[in-house]
């Protein structure tokens, strides 16, 4: 498999905070990438530099062998590297439909009806809610309705911010069902940050434990799942 985006020695620095030091990583295409750790470990900073709404104090990131370090936000998505930020940002006031085709408008295209249907067919029981409001909406849909209009944005990568924020374990669930079949039959490529970590790693191909900025551990999940990981999920020492 390919390496659809690579992280170089990325760090992030907000005044005297290091946020982010020297952060090395590789997700391969078609794969999810799992960012664990917890609140304040770097997480979201990672994902910001990688999305190109933080400058990097340090370090290069490349996608589809592409230097994108220098490049624009907005250009970066055009490219198919999709952010969808911790706080889902949707239109509360706006219908669920207008969402959605929000994502695909902003890249400067139209969301067409057909690659809407095949949108919806991720995300049961939306189809029937296209004209309900997000406000209106509890956290779960919420977070369908902000995925939708993700896909909408037709990403190649996927970095999406603590979906499960909120949701209840069950809710999780769904949601992270969600992802994998997103990955698996849509052939997208997931950068998951997550606290969850033991939820995401039920999904992810690969993760990356971080402990203030930097990274604990990390490996294919499957190489991880054997040893006693309690330690990362708290950010404790040892
Ligand atoms: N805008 C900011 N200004 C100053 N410090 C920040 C800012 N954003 C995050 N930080 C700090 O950077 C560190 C990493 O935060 P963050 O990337 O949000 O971690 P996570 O997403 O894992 O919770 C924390 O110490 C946090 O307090
Ligand atoms: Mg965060």
């Amino acid at each position: 498999m390919a390496v659809l985006l690579k992280v170089e020695h990325l760090s992030v620095r907000y005044g005297p905070v290091l946020a982010l030091d020297d952060v090395s990583l590789a997700v391969e295409r078609g794969s999810i990438f799992a960012v664990l750790g917890p609140n304040g470990a770097g997480k979201t900073s990672l994902l910001r530099a990688i999305a190109g709404v933080v400058r990097p104090a340090g370090g290069d990131i490349w996608f589809e062998g592409t230097l994108v370090t220098p490049v624009a936000p907005h250009l970066r998505a055009r490219m198919g590297l999709v952010y969808q930020p911790e706080t889902r940002e949707l239109f509360g006031g706006l219908t669920v439909a207008r969402n959605i085709a929000l994502g695909a408008e902003g890249q400067g295209r139209s969301l067409d009806p057909a690659r809407l249907k095949e949108i919806l067919s991720y995300f049961p029981g939306l189809e029937g809610k296209l004209e309900r409001r997000p406000n209106t909406m509890s956290g779960g849909e919420q977070q369908m309705v902000a995925l939708a209009r993700s896909m909408a944005a037709e990403p190649k990568l996927l970095a999406i911010d603590e979906p499960s924020l909120g949701l209840s374990p069950q809710l999780v669930s769904r949601l992270f069902g969600v992802l994998r079949d997103i990955a698996r039959k849509a052939g997208l490529t997931i950068l998951l940050a997550e606290q969850n970590a033991r939820m995401a790693m039920k999904i992810a191909d690969e993760a990356l434990f971080l402990r203030t900025g930097r990274t604990a551990l990390a490996g294919p999940v499957a190489a991880l799942q054997s040893r006693d990981l309690s330690s990362y999920y708290l950010g404790a020492s040892g």
